[in-house]
């Protein structure tokens, strides 16, 4: 959707889970400091509810926002712009996978005047606003056509019901149990297989009834519903939301200033896996480096206290994790500085 689009719609409110936790990190070693402008950015604006809190926090913060959702989009351009936040929040439809190559074709004089990024969050996946807008296609709750793009106005990224119906069977039993971890993977794929042959599966319902099917009596009518992993896989592969993430981390780690940090939410274990993973890669390789020094700072992740899960049980498997850049590394050796050996 363009800019200025009349397209009207309400964007469901989204908790922006460990909100509290994710500021105080963003923010812990700029508080104080002397700097005349700080440069934040946030790469999964969805609701703006981190967004407009870190613009908030301090007026010598600019942030750079991405979404690829034309709704975000559109909600988001509007509460900043009733916030009067214009000049100093950037909202840009782009996934995130184009970060680097946008910073520098856009903002690379703010990047400058501010001397690097202080910190970057990314809170990963979808919003409520995408379950709960049922036409997306995301909820099995909701009969709607089989889409699940965050990219709704783009015709080049496959919805769901293109990789339903055209993807072989084994390609559709390795998505569901590598992105589902799903038990009857096998099973789901055979009878889609087998279905699609008298005619196309296009509907949430259709694929939802079907999954239903493939499992055993007991498991079909407790309390998570047997779609909730086929569907999970399919958003996935839609989205490529591990490709991206894997892709994305490496390539903003260089634009950290010292003391800058990358922080992550991610809400399953196979996005946590992949932020564990490249965040220990970075800091490893970073060891023979003079100026160029990561460390992470959560060696275990931080998730929501019992006020926040009261609140918001959705947010019940979100895990932060951050890495920073130092100046220069710990000593890990306490004797090391008693040393008198040259
Ligand atoms: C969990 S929501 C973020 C919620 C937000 N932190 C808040 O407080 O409202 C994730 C948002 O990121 C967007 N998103 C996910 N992956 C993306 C990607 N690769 N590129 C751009 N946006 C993405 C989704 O469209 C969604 O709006």
């Amino acid at each position: 959707m363009d800019e200025g689009s009349t397209k009207i719609m309400t964007y469901t409110s989204h908790y922006s889970v460990l909100k509290k936790e994710c500021l105080d990190s963003m923010y812990a070693d700029w508080e104080e400091s002397n700097e005349e402008n700080l440069l934040f950015a946030d790469l999964t604006f969805g609701g703006g509810g981190h967004s407009l809190a870190i613009v908030e926090r301090d007026k010598r913060a600019n942030l750079i926002s991405f979404d690829q959702d034309p709704d975000a989009l559109a909600n988001g351009r509007k509460l900043i712009k009733e916030k009067g936040f214009e000049d100093r929040h950037h909202l840009v439809d782009s996934n995130f996978c184009h970060f680097g190559e946008v910073v520098k074709g856009q903002y690379q004089e703010l990047v400058d005047k501010c001397g690097g990024f202080s910190a970057i969050l990314m809170d990963l996946g979808v919003s409520s606003h995408h379950f709960d807008e049922g036409n997306r296609g995301f909820s099995f709750r909701v009969d709607a056509p089989l889409d699940m793009r965050m990219d709704s106005d783009n015709d080049e990224v496959p919805t769901a019901q293109h990789i339903v119906n055209t993807y072989s069977e084994i390609e559709l039993e390795r998505i569901f149990k590598e992105f589902g971890e799903e038990k009857f993977s096998k099973r789901i794929a055979k009878k889609i297989a087998e279905q699609r042959e008298e005619k196309p599966i296009e509907t949430t319902f259709e694929l939802a009834e079907l999954v239903k099917y493939c499992y055993p009596i007991k498991l079909r009518y407790g309390r998570i519903n047997p779609a909730t992993k086929t569907f999970q896989a399919l958003r996935i592969e839609v989205n490529r939301e591990l490709h991206v993430l894997s892709e994305v981390i490496p390539q903003i780690i260089p634009l950290l200033k010292i003391n800058g940090k990358i922080c992550v939410i991610s809400f399953h274990s196979l996005e946590d896996r992949i932020v564990k993973h490249e965040f220990k890669k970075i800091e490893k390789n970073s060891v023979d480096s003079e100026d160029e020094i990561y460390e992470v700072v959560t060696k275990k992740p931080i998730v929501p206290g019992e006020v926040e899960l009261d609140e918001n049980p959705r947010s019940r498997s979100a895990k932060l994790r951050v890495i920073k850049r130092v100046s220069e590394r710990k000593v890990k050796n306490k004797y090391a500085k008693f040393s008198t050996v040259k």
